[in-house]
C-alpha cells in the first residue's frame, strides 16, 4: 500500500537525481498539476518531478517503491476520467520533457517517439514524409502521444483506421521496481509469448511508465471528402449510421452531433459554417478518404442515397480544405463548449454500432427520469457516444452517490446491449463504480492480479481503475 510521505530528504534526493529546476512544489505548479480536464476535480500532489530520461525515471521509481510513495504519471493532462489526477498526493511524474521524435523510419514505415510529443506534432512530422498516423483524439493539438497510449485513445478516424492499440508495435517501459523493459519487437507480426505491448496500451499508468514508443505508419491517403448531413430527428440520424456500413461503405469518419453540441461549439468559435435552422435535431459529419477521387465521389453519392431513406435534410459538401477545417474545428470544440455551458459530467459509452439508437433512447429516458439535461455527440460509426450531463446541482460524478445511482441504469442498459463503459477515455477515477456492470468478479480478480504482478506495492497510479482497498 503506497501510503508513504514525501519528506524533505526525498525531495532532496530527487533534486540530486534530475536537477533542482525539475523538482517543483510551489503553489502554482501544484495547482496546475493537480487537475486535468475531468469534472471540477483538484488534488494537489506533494511534489512534481520532471525527469528527462528512462534512467532518471528508473531511479525515481526505486526511491518511490522503497518509500511506498504514490506516483501519478501525467502527460498533457487532457484526460477525461481523472487518470492523471494525484488523488493520493505523493509524487506527480510529468513526461513533458520527453518531447523528441527519435526516428522516422521511412524504409519500414515506423516512427519511434518519446511520450511527451503532442499527437498532432507527430502526425504532421510523419505526414511530411507522406506517412499517416491516424488516431486523432479531439485534443490532438494539445494531448501527448504517451497519454494516448495510456488511454488507448481513438478519435474520428478510428472507424476506418482503428485506435491507438492498432498502431503500437513496441514500448520501452519503466516498471515500478525501476527495471526497464521493451515489451515487444519492431515487427508487424508477433506470436511470441504474452502480448505485453497490448497490456500496457490502455493500462492508464497503472503498470509502468512508457518512455519510448514504436508505432507503425501507413501511407497517407491522397484525398478526402467531407459532408455535413442535417436531420430533424436524432433517432433517424442514429439509425442511418449503421445503414451506411451495411451498404458496403466504410467512411474514414462518421460523427454524430446533437444540435445543442453543434450550437454551443459554433457559438464558442463564433462560426456560422453550420446553418442552424429551426427544427434541426442532429448532424452527421461523414468523411471518406483514399487515393482515387472518382471512387470517393461515388461513395459520397451512395452515402447520400442511404441518408435519403432516413429523412436527411439538405446535405452540405465541404468545398475546400478551409471549409473542412472549419467543420472539424466545430466538432473538436464540442467537449469544451459543453463543459463551459454547464455539462460538466461526461460518459463515454460504446455499444455495437447498430444498437446506437437504443442507447440514445435510453440516455434521454434516464436524463428525463433524473432531472438533468444531456447532450450527445461522438464517434457514431464506432457506436461510441460521448454523453455530457448538465445537472442543476451536481457538478461532479466522482464520489457522488446520487449521480452514481442515477447513472447505474445507463450502464446496465449499455451492458445489456453488448456494450461497455468506455470507448476511449478510460476508467480512471470516475468510472470505477460501474465496472461491475460489465465484468464478472473473476474477470476483475484477473485484472487486479496483473496489477499486483507489475506493481506489488501499488505505487503506480494507485486507486485508478480499481479501488485502493481491492489491491
Ligand atoms: C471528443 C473527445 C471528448 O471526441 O473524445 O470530442
Ligand atoms: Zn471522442
Amino acid at each position: 500500500m503506497a501510503n508513504g510521505v514525501v519528506t524533505a530528504s526525498i525531495v532532496e534526493q530527487f533534486k540530486q537525481l534530475i536537477g533542482n529546476d525539475f523538482v517543483v512544489a510551489d503553489e502554482e505548479s501544484l495547482h496546475k498539476y493537480g487537475k486535468d480536464e475531468t469534472e471540477n476535480l483538484l488534488y494537489l500532489p506533494a511534489v512534481v518531478v520532471k525527469p528527462k530520461t528512462a534512467a532518471e525515471i528508473s531511479a525515481i521509481l526505486k526511491i518511490c517503491n522503497e518509500n511506498l510513495l504514490p506516483v501519478t504519471p501525467r502527460g498533457a493532462g487532457t484526460g477525461l476520467t481523472g487518470g492523471a489526477l494525484p488523488h493520493l498526493g505523493g509524487v506527480l511524474l510529468s513526461t513533458e520533457r520527453f518531447n523528441q521524435i527519435l526516428d522516422i523510419d521511412e524504409r519500414n514505415l515506423q516512427v519511434t517517439t518519446e511520450p511527451g510529443v503532442i499527437t498532432e506534432v507527430l502526425q504532421n512530422a510523419v505526414k511530411e514524409k507522406g506517412l499517416f498516423y491516424p488516431p486523432d483524439p479531439a485534443s490532438k493539438g494539445s494531448c501527448f502521444i504517451g497519454g494516448n497510449i495510456s488511454e488507448n485513445s481513438g478519435g474520428p478516424k478510428a472507424v476506418k483506421y482503428g485506435v491507438v492499440k492498432d498502431y503500437v508495435l513496441n514500448l520501452e517501459v519503466v516498471l515500478a521496481s525501476g527495471e526497464i523493459i521493451w515489451t515487444g519487437s519492431n515487427v508487424l507480426k508477433n506470436a511470441t509469448g504474452y502480448n505485453l505491448t497490448q497490456l500496457i496500451v490502455g493500462s492508464e499508468g497503472t503498470l509502468g511508465i512508457v518512455t519510448k514508443i514504436v508505432l507503425r505508419l501507413i501511407p497517407h491517403p491522397k484525398f478526402d471528402l467531407l459532408m455535413l448531413a442535417p436531420f430533424n430527428s436524432l433517432e433517424k440520424a442514429s439509425e442511418a449510421v449503421s445503414a451506411i456500413f451495411r451498404a458496403g461503405i466504410t467512411p474514414s469518419a462518421m460523427e454524430l452531433m446533437e444540435i445543442d453540441a453543434i450550437t454551443l461549439a459554433s457559438k464558442m468559435l463564433d462560426s456560422s459554417a453550420v446553418p442552424l435552422t429551426d427544427g434541426l435535431a442532429a448532424h452527421l459529419i461523414i468523411e471518406v478518404d483514399g487515393n482515387n477521387l472518382d471512387v470517393l465521389m461515388n461513395e459520397m453519392e451512395a452515402i447520400s442515397e442511404v441518408l435519403n431513406s432516413y429523412e436527411v435534410g439538405e446535405i452540405y459538401f465541404a468545398e475546400d480544405a478551409e471549409q473542412k477545417n472549419e467543420l472539424w474545428k466545430i466538432r473538436r470544440k464540442a467537449n469544451e463548449a459543453s463543459v463551459m455551458a454547464g455539462y460538466t459530467i461526461e460518459e463515454d459509452a460504446v455499444v455495437p454500432r447498430a444498437e446506437l439508437p437504443k442507447l440514445i433512447r435510453g440516455v434521454k429516458e434516464i436524463a428525463a427520469n433524473n432531472g438533468f439535461k444531456v447532450v450527445c455527440y461522438g464517434h457514431a460509426g464506432d457506436g461510441n457516444l460521448h454523453i455530457r450531463i448538465n445537472h442543476p446541482t451536481i457538478k461532479n460524478s466522482y464520489n457522488n452517490s446520487e449521480m452514481t445511482a442515477a447513472l447505474m441504469p445507463l450502464f446496465e442498459l449499455i451492458a445489456s446491449l453488448g456494450g461497455t463503459i468506455s470507448g476511449e477515455h478510460g476508467v480512471g477515477l470516475i468510472q470505477k463504480p460501474f465496472l461491475k456492470t460489465v465484468f464478472s468478479e473473476t474477470h476483475l480478480r484477473l485484472m487486479r492480479s496483473i496489477k499486483k504482478t507489475f506493481d506489488p506495492n501499488n505505487i503506480l497510479n494507485a486507486g485508478k481503475i480499481f479501488d485502493l482497498e481491492s489491491h
